[in-house]
């Protein structure tokens, strides 16, 4: 299993803090963003990882992270010259995929549990992890039939959700998805989609899913990178740095709550 963080996108959303820096790059409380992903893919015992960022500020990425030696992982580098979806950016790690199965981390999804049966029990298809949100119309919302596990759809940013299970950013692929991402087509927004690779494995019955229990936040808004930064804060206050980024709040129990 070959380990992916996708780290590129304009983070216009975090303007002006991504004017001179790449949004992966910036504190989520005591460490650079990226090392929440990284740590989730070392943590399931993901050991070969490919970054993929956008041509800005692309060096900084090697300066921080280095082979991964520091990391006890091997770390390659790809650039994505635009910002053309998810879809696309995990596209370009076709060649370092080999023919190994992948798992894909958005760069600025930061998750506290441990997906290691999940990244050892994969054998084809896909699977995604599933969180239930106050606010789902902000990600992929994913219907499912929680009496046979079947994934039914996925919606990305419906104004009227199906469900409140936000799809994270954190999803397990056989090899064929290189193939599948190649007849993709773009969204209205111009992009790959990675909703429509998900929905690809829907449509031929071979998605599983899995339902998170613990924290989960993206960061790639000013209130949900703070939020992100609070939440790590309570966790090592309460945990200390044995639980480092993967902390033990649940959201649930949280009270930082999305403003937008
Ligand atoms: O956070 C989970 C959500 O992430 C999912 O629920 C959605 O289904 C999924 O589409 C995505 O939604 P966002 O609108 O939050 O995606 P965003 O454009 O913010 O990109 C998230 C990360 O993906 C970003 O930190 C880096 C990577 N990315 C994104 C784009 C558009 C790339 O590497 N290349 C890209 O071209």
């Amino acid at each position: 299993m070959k380990g992916i963080i996708l780290a590129g996108g304009t983070g216009s959303r975090l303007y002006p803090l991504t004017k001179v820096t790449n949004k992966h790059l910036l504190p989520v409380y005591d460490k650079p963003m990226i090392y929440y992903p990284l740590q989730t893919l070392i943590g399931a015992g993901v050991k070969d990882i490919m970054i993929v960022s956008g041509r800005g500020h692309a060096g900084h990425f090697l300066e921080l992270l280095g082979s991964g030696a520091d990391f006890g992982v091997k770390l390659t580098y790809e650039i994505q010259d635009e910002a053309g979806g998810i879809a696309q950016a995990l596209g370009l790690a076709e060649d370092f995929a080999d023919s190994e199965n992948v798992t894909v981390i958005l760069g600025d999804n930061i998750f506290q549990d441990n997906i290691t049966d999940a990244v050892q029990n994969f054998k084809e298809g896909a699977h995604i992890f599933l969180k239930p949100v106050p606010d789902a119309q902000r990600f992929g919302v994913a219907e499912v039939d929680e009496n046979n596990g079947h994934v039914l759809g996925i919606e990305e940013k419906p104004t009227q959700p199906k469900s409140d299970f936000a799809v994270t950013g954190l999803y397990i692929y056989s090899n064929d998805v290189f193939d599948i991402i190649k007849i993709l087509k773009p969204s209205h927004r111009g992009e790959l989609e990675i909703t429509d690779v998900n929905n690809h494995y829907i449509q031929k019955n071979r998605m599983r899913y899995s339902v998170l229990r613990g924290f989960w936040s993206d960061a790639g808004t000013f209130d949900s990178l703070h939020c992100a930064s609070e939440l790590v804060r309570s966790m090592k206050t309460a945990q200390g740095d044995q639980v480092a980024c993967l902390g033990i709040v649940s959201s649930e129990s949280s009270e930082c709550k999305e403003g937008n």
